[in-house]
């Protein structure tokens, strides 16, 4: 392929991709400083023309508690906008934080910046999230904003649209072959609380991506000839961290193109966290504890979790590192109530 034919396509590349405006992980950017959301209206938050909704309503108030600010900027009319705007007001939301622009003109990138300032925040601060490419993401990568592009919510849409929308796929499919590429140099690891997933999504990964699957835990087990409970047992948790720096250590010299699964406890020590980002790209897989204990309720694997009081350990060691978790991590993931199948499919959606 030429390369003026590859540079022509990554300026439509969004930044990351997700299932729906609804399911981004808004925690994980706020933690990464984000403080401004722009957002296209139609087929991005409802289907087009229509009123906020319930689900709107709940989305922006949390948004709003969160510490955002807001700006739906559109290429409809006032009246459209306007009215959503309104809907949301009407349902509860406090929009002392919410803005918007009609007749945005996008991918003109006039109005992205007047969003910006809105808001009165830099561009590093904001994100915009909208479902067309080469209006809302083309627009938002001129302005120099990062763009989070999300499957449009009505699958039906005018004539003019599902043209575009072919010529979306054609990009979206030069957008997954770089990807590819991408993997075969690098690595893609898994981090996470225990029993948050990353044995069984690493797997799914795996099959989907035709890449093989190491486990540290399992390779320390191997090394050692003894479970992690034994060596918790004989020989103490320091000496376990050990074993898990020097196995980092490594994979990190001869390890590309594979999904690597670290144990829950890895990313606690600064030098994992810097050995891992050497090796490739970090997802964090995020679980609540609800989900957890129900999980491990009858595992005896996790010597950390081997007390009467399983719930009260579970809730304390997963606030004691989410900060370490998020600090670590490219990428963040909500992993409760999807299979791993999703979670993979998902992790791929946002390389
Ligand atoms: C640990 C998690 C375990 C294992 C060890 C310690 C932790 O791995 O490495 O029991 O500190 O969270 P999983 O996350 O795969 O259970």
């Amino acid at each position: 392929m030429a390369v003026t034919e590859i540079i022509m396509f990554e300026k439509y590349y969004p930044w990351r991709k997700s299932i729906s405006s609804y399911d981004i992980d808004y925690e994980g950017l706020y933690m990464d400083g984000v403080r401004g959301l722009i957002y296209d209206i139609d087929n991005t938050l409802v289907e087009h023309g229509a009123d906020a909704n319930e689900r709107a309503i709940e989305l922006f108030g949390k948004l709003f508690d969160m510490g955002f600010s807001v700006c739906f900027i559109s290429n409809n009319n006032e009246e459209r906008v306007k009215r959503f705007y309104d809907g949301l007001k009407a349902g509860g939301v406090d929009t002392s934080r919410t803005h918007y622009v009609f007749k945005a003109n996008k991918p003109m990138i006039k109005h992205y910046i007047s969003a910006t300032k809105l808001m009165n925040l830099e561009k590093d601060k904001v994100v915009f999230v909208g479902d067309q490419l080469f209006t809302d993401v083309y627009g938002a990568n001129r302005a120099g904003i990062k763009s989070i592009l999300v499957k449009p919510i009505d699958p039906k849409e005018e004539i003019q649209i599902v043209f575009k929308r072919k010529l979306e796929n054609v990009v979206m499919k030069h957008y997954d072959k770089s990807v590819k590429k991408f993997l075969e140099s690098e690595n893609l690891v898994l981090i996470g609380f225990m029993g948050s997933g990353k044995t069984s999504v690493g797997k799914a990964l795996a099959k989907k991506l035709n890449m093989e699957c190491i486990d540290t835990d399992k390779f320390i087990e191997e090394n050692a000839g003894m479970t992690i409970n034994e060596i918790f047992a004989e020989k103490g948790e320091d000496y376990f961290r050990s074993l898990e720096t020097a196995v980092l250590s490594e994979l990190s010299k001869n390890c590309f193109g594979k999904i690597i699964c670290c144990g829950g406890g890895t990313p606690l020590r600064e030098e994992n966290v810097e050995v891992l980002h050497t090796m490739g790209t970090i997802v964090y897989l995020k679980v609540s504890p609800e989900t957890v204990i129900e999980r491990l309720k009858d595992d005896d694997t996790r010597p950390l979790l081997k007390r009467p009081d399983k719930e009260a350990a579970v809730k304390e060691l997963l606030d004691s590192r989410k900060a370490k978790y998020y600090k670590a991590a490219d990428m963040n993931i909500v992993t409760d109530g999807k299979t791993a199948e999703a979670i993979a499919d998902e992790i791929i959606a946002n390389l």
